[in-house]
């Protein structure tokens, strides 16, 4: 079975995630030891979606990071570019709006969103920059971003036992319960390589977005960052 290397090529990662989609969010719940809920409920408080707004949920997979908006009344819009994680999600979230795109080239016309987020998202994405302007594009004057993502732990014993010891530990675990554990090498590799708190924060200012904030999440295992278009 696949897994993406990381260069990151598009038909990789989008055949990857074909291939875990079934079983994606149990695995997810297992591997991230139900702190999943807890990141969920930062994303839904910051993303703030009220009734009637228009929310974007890219890279949304099987719609799981969707739900909470959904349910809080705003009109949402579920992209992601694996089609069998679309297509696991239809099925158990008929009620959810589904879109194929990919984040680099977003089949949406400019201003239509309110706001814009991606959970667990960007971090596979092989054009970091291009896929946040596309998402500043899409937004509304004075809309919002919301970036959840994991990052790195900020208290230096967190760090070593993440990083030596979980993150290694991730693939074998993975065998238990997903149906491709080679994705979860993937997982371990991309988290080791992707910007810290600071560095994404400086990439999603330079794409053009304003008042860039953010906040750390179980220790900065994940981190959430915020940020505004331009009215
Ligand atoms: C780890 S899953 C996250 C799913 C969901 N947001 C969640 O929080 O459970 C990452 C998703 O990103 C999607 N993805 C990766 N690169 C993408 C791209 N360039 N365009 C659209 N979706 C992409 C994958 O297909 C996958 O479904």
């Amino acid at each position: 079975m696949s897994r993406a290397s990381l260069d990151k090529q598009p038909h990789e990662v989008a055949a990857m995630f074909d291939g875990v989609a079934e079983r994606y969010d149990l695995t997810n719940d297992v591997l991230a030891l139900g702190q999943t809920r807890l990141w969920r409920r930062a994303v839904r408080q910051a993303v703030d979606a009220k009734p009637g707004q228009r929310v974007l949920d890219l890279a949304a997979g099987t719609g799981t990071s969707t739900q909470p908006f959904h349910a809080a009344g705003a009109d949402t819009v579920s992209c992601d570019f694996s089609l069998g994680m679309l297509q696991v999600g239809k099925r158990r979230l008929p009620h959810l709006t589904f879109a194929a795109g990919d984040a680099t080239r977003l089949p949406f016309r400019d201003g239509v969103f309110d706001a814009v987020t991606i959970s667990f998202g960007l971090r596979n994405v092989q054009d970091t920059e291009r896929a946040l302007s596309e998402m500043l594009r899409v937004t509304k004057p004075g809309g919002r971003l919301v970036v959840c993502e994991f990052s790195r732990p900020t208290i230096a014993p967190l760090r070593t036992v993440y990083i030596e010891y979980l993150m290694k530990a991730l693939p074998a675990v993975a065998t238990k319960v997903s149906s491709n554990p080679d994705a979860y090498v993937y997982l371990a590799e991309s988290i080791r390589a992707w910007p810290d708190q600071r560095e994404l924060a400086s990439v999603i200012g330079k794409a053009g977005w304003r008042r860039v904030a953010h906040r750390n999440l179980t220790g900065g295992i994940v981190a959430l960052h915020r940020a505004y278009k331009e009215d």
